[in-house]
């Protein structure tokens, strides 16, 4: 009896012996093979700081599309960023932090290996400041999009040397103000997203070298005062949003470089005056929206810096009275079928258009 059971556990002694012994033989040969072979697509999960999913291309060799996972916090300088130098085909990027990782940079040193990047993501990081040449003067890139990383800073020449970039999201943040040397030597950039930050000032100059701009969004921001230099350069620009800041005024000439800007959004401003001249130069403006703000005068000669427009929103402004004179420029206009002039308030005066209308949406065809 004694002697079989010692035999026993000799034998399940011997047996985890054995299985412990192999164990640590097969993780020893994994590792040197991992150093062997080191690949940014087939890092060992959760150790690593950086996770990788390559999916595009013939993964582990050649991928064209990866989405690494930040689990913990890894420094700027970490030999991991070198490892993008295994995937030189890689054409789609996301890099997204998990909740417990802290990621404080753009990785500059990882993107510099990676000349064939079209599509960079980065999402909940909490970026600080994007510095100067953040993005390795790739001339390769695309799209660039940053939302929710709680930028505050774009340094000068952040973005700068992005030769190809057509689309720039930096929605969701907290920046605080774009500066005169931020957007420089982006020949191609046709969008341009920063709504939903903490704008308050905007340099004078600051978009003039984006000639080819075709959107600006600008928009939930604390946006209060806008110059004749703010839009400098502008002038391919079809759309530009300005809602929700806290625009007080509109000088004379604020627009007048944006020869072919077709939309003008100024909703939910706290716009009181208007200059004769602002909207002078908007040759080509269709849709200009002005409700909620603070308007009660609707100047003679305003409308006729805007010959063309056939959406027109004045809702919500405290807009007394409309004479015919103010709105006489545009008056043809609303024959077109697809018009639209939306005004209420409380009273207008003169012409067959006009009749008493209070409270909600009016809307008049002719
Ligand atoms: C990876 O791309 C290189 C060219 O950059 C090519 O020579 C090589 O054959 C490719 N490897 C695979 C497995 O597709
Ligand atoms: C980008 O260009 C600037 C000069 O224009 C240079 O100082 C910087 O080193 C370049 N960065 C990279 C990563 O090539
Ligand atoms: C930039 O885009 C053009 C086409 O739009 C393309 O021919 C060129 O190769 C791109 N440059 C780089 C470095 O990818
Ligand atoms: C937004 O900017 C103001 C200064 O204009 C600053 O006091 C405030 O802390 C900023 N808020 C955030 C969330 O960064
Ligand atoms: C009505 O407006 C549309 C869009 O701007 C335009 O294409 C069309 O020519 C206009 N029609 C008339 C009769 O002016």
């Amino acid at each position: 009896m004694r002697c079989s059971q010692r035999l026993i556990v000799l034998l399940i002694a011997t047996s985890l012996c054995v299985s412990a012994a192999s164990n640590t033989w097969k993780k020893k040969d994994k590792k040197t093979k991992a150093q062997r072979e080191a690949n940014l697509c087939t890092m060992e999960g959760n150790a690593a700081a950086l996770h990788c999913v390559c999916v595009g291309g013939a993964p582990p060799v050649n991928t064209t599309s990866a989405e690494c996972w930040i689990f913990t916090g890894v420094s700027k300088d970490h030999s991991i960023w070198s490892l993008f130098a295994t995937q030189p085909h890689i054409n789609q990027l996301k890099i997204l932090v998990r909740p417990q990782g802290l990621f404080t940079f753009i990785p500059t040193k990882g993107l510099r290996h990676l000349y064939h990047l079209k599509e960079l993501q980065i999402t909940y990081a909490n970026i600080n400041e994007i510095h100067p040449y953040a993005f390795a003067n790739s001339s390769s890139l695309r799209e660039l999009t940053l939302a929710r990383n709680q930028i505050v800073t774009l340094d000068h020449h952040a973005f700068a040397h992005l030769t190809n970039l057509t689309d720039l999201s930096l929605e969701e943040n907290r920046i605080a103000e774009i500066k005169r040397d931020v957007f420089v030597d982006l020949p191609k950039l046709q969008k341009l997203f920063a709504a939903h930050n903490n704008l308050s000032v905007i340099q004078e100059g600051a978009f003039r070298q984006l000639a080819h701009l075709l959107e600006l969004e600008l928009d939930t921001n604390y946006i209060s005062v806008l110059t004749r230099d703010t839009f400098t350069g502008l002038g391919e620009l079809k759309k530009l949003d300005l809602s929700y800041n806290k625009i007080r005024m509109l000088g004379d000439l604020t627009f007048s470089e944006l020869w072919v800007l077709e939309e003008l959004n100024l909703e939910h401003n706290q716009i009181e005056l208007i200059a004769n001249r602002a909207f002078a130069g908007l040759n080509h403006l269709r849709k200009l929206t002005l409700s909620h703000n603070r308007l009660a005068v609707l100047s003679g000669g305003l409308l006729g810096g805007v010959p063309t427009i056939i959406h027109l929103d004045l809702r919500s402004n405290n807009l007394e009275t409309i004479t015919y004179d103010s709105v006489q420029p545009i008056i043809h206009n609303l024959r077109n079928e697809s018009s639209y002039f939306y005004i209420a308030g409380k009273k207008f005066i003169s012409g067959e258009l006009f009749r008493e209308e209070a409270e909600a949406r009016t809307v008049w065809h002719t």
